[in-house]
């Protein structure tokens, strides 16, 4: 199969010969695939390309594409391009070209790759990895928290490194992505594109890889705009996982329950003087009729319930469920709360309890009311 080694530069002259020649010496062991080293240089002002282009009357298999610099996001996106188009890429391998990655782990990679792993990703986070360590303790923290941060924001707990650029990967998950992947022109482009793979049923291998801090020139991440982009994505990515899934629909649902429901008890406590707890029962009787509604033509539409007889029983069901949760968990715990800390906490009791039902409920819901069949 053919191999193309994406190699992103700006001002890497100093580190990009020798890198070249580690890899040429490491790929000795990568039998059965053809490799093309493919430098993106953004028109480097310390002359990259000029000793790239030396090299390369010496080796065939070294070729350079130049363009402006638009961040490193943007020049994997063209390497990617080009290795898919021109060079006719099966496996994409990249690495930063400061020799922070060692070319003699390359091999590590594609071993993953001839096994059936279809991304393989360097890792720094687990054990036989490592980060540099003549970095400062803020900056390791800085490192380590960025990676978690991520790593559980998106709910992948089993993939420690997400912000790293050492990666094998097949031509499926660049095909696939190449469009979608125009928006992330900077770093964040890394944890982007591992995400979407994921998402896209990618078979992961973790190389554990030490990270060496850079020698020569100096790094061009800026770290204000990257933790901005980071954050960003992680939220976006959760808001949406969230949205997709029947529990985002059921949330919503469940907030328009909630302010039904707290409309209706506020106005009977408020304006009529209402024992809090009845009027929270209310409250509560119509949220739950508008809630069983919304969660059948909708979070559930799949077991939608839709004979006449079967939506009755159901509805009772619902309620009596409901009702469980609002007397014993919702209402129970504002009547507790009430009791022990004043009638001027119900609000906050109200709350409390309407986050413990929330679990309940959608527990119920998925598992009893709209249960799947399975036949
Ligand atoms: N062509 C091009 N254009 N290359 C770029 C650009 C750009 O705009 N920006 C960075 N690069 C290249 C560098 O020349 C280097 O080869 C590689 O991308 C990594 O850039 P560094 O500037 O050395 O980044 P770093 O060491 O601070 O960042 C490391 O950690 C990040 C977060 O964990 C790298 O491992 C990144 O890949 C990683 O995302
Ligand atoms: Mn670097």
């Amino acid at each position: 199969m053919k191999i193309v080694v994406i190699l992103p530069t700006y001002n890497e002259r100093d580190t990009i010969i020798a890198l070249l020649d580690g890899l040429h010496v490491s790929s000795k062991q990568i039998k059965h695939h053809s490799i093309t080293y493919l430098v993106v240089d953004d028109t480097s002002p310390d002359g990259t390309k000029d000793v790239v282009l030396k090299y390369q009357k010496k080796h065939s298999d070294v070729k350079i594409i130049s363009g402006k610099k638009e961040g490193l996001g943007k020049a994997l996106l063209r390497g990617i391009s080009y290795a898919l188009d021109t060079l006719h890429a099966d496996i994409i391998h990249q690495m930063d070209a400061d020799l922070s990655h060692d070319p003699e782990m390359f091999p590590e990679f594609i071993k993953a790759i001839d096994h059936g792993y279809t991304f393989v990703v360097g890792t720094r986070y687990i054990s036989g990895g490592s980060i540099p360590e003549n970095w400062g303790i803020h900056r390791k923290i800085f490192s380590v928290i960025g990676n978690s941060i991520v790593r559980f924001g998106l709910g992948y707990p089993k993939i420690h490194d997400w912000t790293g650029g050492f990666r094998a990967y097949t031509k499926y998950f660049a095909e696939k992505l190449r469009k979608t992947m125009e928006e992330y022109k900077g770093y964040v482009f890394q944890i982007a594109f591992l995400h979407k793979s994921v998402e896209l049923g990618a078979k992961i291998y973790e190389v554990p890889i030490h990270f060496t801090d850079r020698k020569y020139g100096k790094s061009k991440i800026a770290p204000s705009q990257y933790i901005r982009d980071v954050l960003v994505y992680v939220v976006k990515a959760r808001i949406e996982a969230l949205l997709h899934g029947s529990f985002g629909k059921f949330l919503i649902v469940g907030g328009t329950g909630f302010i039904i429901n707290a409309i209706i008890l506020k106005i009977l406590h408020d304006v009529f003087y209402w024992n809090a707890t009845y009027a929270n029962l209310v409250g509560a009787a119509f949220a739950i009729f508008s809630n069983y509604n919304l969660n059948n033509i909708w979070t559930f539409k799949a077991q939608k319930i839709s004979s006449l007889s079967i939506y009755f029983s159901k509805l009772l069901q619902f309620y009596l469920t409901s009702a469980f949760g609002v007397i014993l968990i919702q209402t129970g715990t504002i009547f507790l709360g009430v009791k022990i800390f004043g009638d001027s906490f119900y609000f906050l009791f109200f709350l409390i309890g309407t986050a413990i039902l929330l679990v309940w409920n959608y527990i119920i819901y998925s598992k009893v009311i709209w249960k799947k069949n399975v036949s």
